[in-house]
């Protein structure tokens, strides 16, 4: 099938390695990025496939120019990857960690992919395989948050909340969120465990799930794992 799949964040790491793995399938795929130049450029490193938008899943005037863009130029949308994410407050702890780092980390972690999504449901509902997957994080899960990055902890647990009520929300879709794993990425570091290849395998499983896939789930490593703690 040949897929429109748009992945928050792709201009470089995780979020280039899934639009590049998604090209290769022979999907279409829209790179974004803050700046417009580092969105061209990944874009004509991925080749015929990719077309380049920016995109500042922070600001609701920049989402709902690309929702109108998709709208005109491609029509409908088949898969969303909210890859985008920030981590602001690893070495903080939960009794001196600011508001503005709280808020900037909520709006761009969970708000963000709120909005996104919201704004991209009309054109899913035009798609027969629609596909939502959020890129979450080992941190967001409940059952076992220690003290590490408050703000980036609790944005990816409100993140996965936001994955069930989607799910709900957009039945004729797959909506379901994900743990990469620990990647070597600029976030996650040069000693990280995982190449973006492996941290990349799982996101997109989910964004080319067949129809009766599951959705409102959290994902590691092709399965389904709890998020918060169990009875
Ligand atoms: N690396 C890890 O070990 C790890 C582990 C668990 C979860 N994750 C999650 O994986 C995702 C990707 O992380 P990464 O490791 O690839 O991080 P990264 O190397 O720091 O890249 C972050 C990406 O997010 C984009 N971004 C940040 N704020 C944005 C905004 N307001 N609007 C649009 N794009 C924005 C950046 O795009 P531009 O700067 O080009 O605009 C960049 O492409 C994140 O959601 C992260 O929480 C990563």
């Amino acid at each position: 099938m040949n897929r429109i799949a748009l992945t928050t964040g792709s201009s470089r790491r995780l979020g280039f390695e899934v639009a590049g793995q998604l090209a290769a399938r022979d999907d279409t795929v829209i790179v974004t990025s803050r700046s417009e130049r580092a969105a061209a450029s990944a874009a004509k490193k991925i080749g015929s496939a990719a077309v380049a938008h920016v995109l500042d899943t922070w600001d609701a005037a920049s989402i709902s120019n690309i929702a109108g863009w998709i709208t005109r130029e491609l029509l409908r949308l088949d898969v969303l990857v909210n890859n985008a994410g920030i981590l602001l407050d690893e070495a903080e702890r939960i009794l001196s960690t600011t508001a503005d780092v709280f808020e900037t980390t909520m709006r761009t972690n969970a708000l963000g992919p709120l909005l996104m999504t919201q704004a991209a449901a009309p054109l899913l509902r035009r798609s027969t395989a629609a596909r939502v997957v959020n890129v979450s994080s080992g941190a967001g899960q409940i059952s076992s948050m220690t003290s590490y990055a408050p703000a980036y902890s609790i944005s990816k647990a409100a993140l996965n909340a936001t994955t069930v009520m989607l799910a709900s929300a957009l039945p004729f879709a797959r909506v379901n969120c994900v743990d990469p794993g620990w990647v070597r990425t600029d976030m996650g570091g040069p000693n990280a465990t995982r190449s973006v290849e492996e941290g990349a395998d799982t996101i997109v499983w989910l964004a080319t799930l067949p129809a009766n896939g599951p959705s409102g789930g959290f994902f590691h490593d092709r399965t389904r794992i709890d998020w918060y703690p169990t009875p």
